[in-house]
């Protein structure tokens, strides 16, 4: 870990095409709205099964967290206000069949709240590492919305596409049947030879947590953790928030999959979103080595921090190019 904490990236001033501004929301007030109170129970990456190598390249050693509240009733009625104003935005892509994706561009509540600077310490603190909203606005405000057919999953068992997120419920879990989020307590290599080899994942590792009403959420180490959102059994209405979040320690690598957000992500956006993030980050190792600047005969390391600069926009520069080739990702239903 290097000491040098990243700056923030102010939310695009620019207004995209075709994400109309909500009018008449409620006016997000953290005073009013948030309710945080920390999760007691953490579970870590190695009781998923990981090993030091892999969790030697995550910003943080945890997997999930158990189910603590982020909305105090008021801020979860003001939610659930706000997803049903998105509702008729929804989008359907190979895994969900209805969300809305770039809802923080069309509503300053779910922009103020995703963005929340007591959310983000709230996060930070539970990662144990300080933690940024997502530089990617459309990974910021995930809203999944039932799928109109009954039994139909929400969302197909994954690993997500970035580090760090929550999973909150906007509508109340104990209103509807079905529906629960599960998440698998194995490792993703586990789960992706199972799916290769035709067999079912193994039911006692599946786990789901309770969630005792709206504004409730896990934290996960969203990239790590095998989850998916069941579909309902009876009908009814389900909604959940997804908001990522960025390691304030851009000496991680990035993990943003590109080829992913650009399935799903509108054509005229995901690539600038993606270019701003990386020129985030490459502006924020730079400047860390600018103000991190001390006389040094040790040329290695200097030009171990070029290489590193140099490898991520290459990467990024390929991830750009190749993106149409890709195909949605994801371990299925079973
Ligand atoms: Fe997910």
């Amino acid at each position: 870990m290097s000491a040098y904490l990243a700056d923030p990236l102010e939310f695009p001033t620019k207004h995209p095409e075709g994400f109309p501004v909500l009018k008449g929301e409620p006016v997000f007030d953290p005073t009013k709205h948030l309710q945080i109170e920390m999760p007691d129970t953490i579970i870590s990456l190695k009781e998923f099964g990981y090993s030091e190598e892999d969790i030697a390249q995550c910003p943080c050693d945890f997997g999930i967290t158990n189910v603590f509240r982020i909305l105090s009733d008021e801020g979860a009625q003001c939610m659930l206000e706000v997803a049903r104003m998105l509702e008729p935005y929804v989008k359907s892509n190979a895994r969900i069949s209805r969300n809305v994706r770039g809802g923080a561009y069309q509503s300053k509540f779910l922009r103020d709240l995703c963005q929340s600077q007591e959310l983000t310490e709230a996060v930070s603190k539970i990662c144990g590492s300080p933690m940024l909203p997502h530089t990617i606005p459309h990974q910021l405000g995930h809203m999944n919305y039932n799928p109109k057919e009954v039994g139909e999953n929400v969302d197909k068992w994954h690993v997500d596409t970035l580090r760090i997120d929550f999973v909150m419920f906007v509508t109340d879990p104990n209103s509807v049947v079905g529906g629960e989020f599960e998440y698998y307590l194995g490792t993703k290599e586990e789960v992706a030879e199972l799916k290769k080899a035709g067999k079912p994942l193994d039911p006692v590792k599946i786990k789901a947590p309770v969630l005792p009403g709206p504004g409730y959420a896990v934290l996960q180490q969203g990239n790590m953790v095998v989850h998916r959102a069941k579909g309902l059994t009876e009908p009814g209405e389900r909604i959940t928030m997804v908001n990522g979040y960025v390691p304030r320690d851009v000496s991680f690598p990035d993990y943003t999959r590109f080829d992913q957000l650009y399935l799903v992500d509108p054509e005229h956006m995901a690539a600038s979103e993606y270019m701003r993030h990386v020129s985030w980050m490459g502006r924020e190792l730079l400047d860390g080595q600018l103000k991190g600047f001390e006389f040094s005969s040790d040329k290695a390391q200097m030009a171990d921090n070029f290489e590193k600069l140099s490898q991520m926009m290459a990467t990024a520069a390929e991830q750009l190019r190749k993106a149409d080739e890709a195909k949605i990702e994801h371990f299925g239903d079973g």
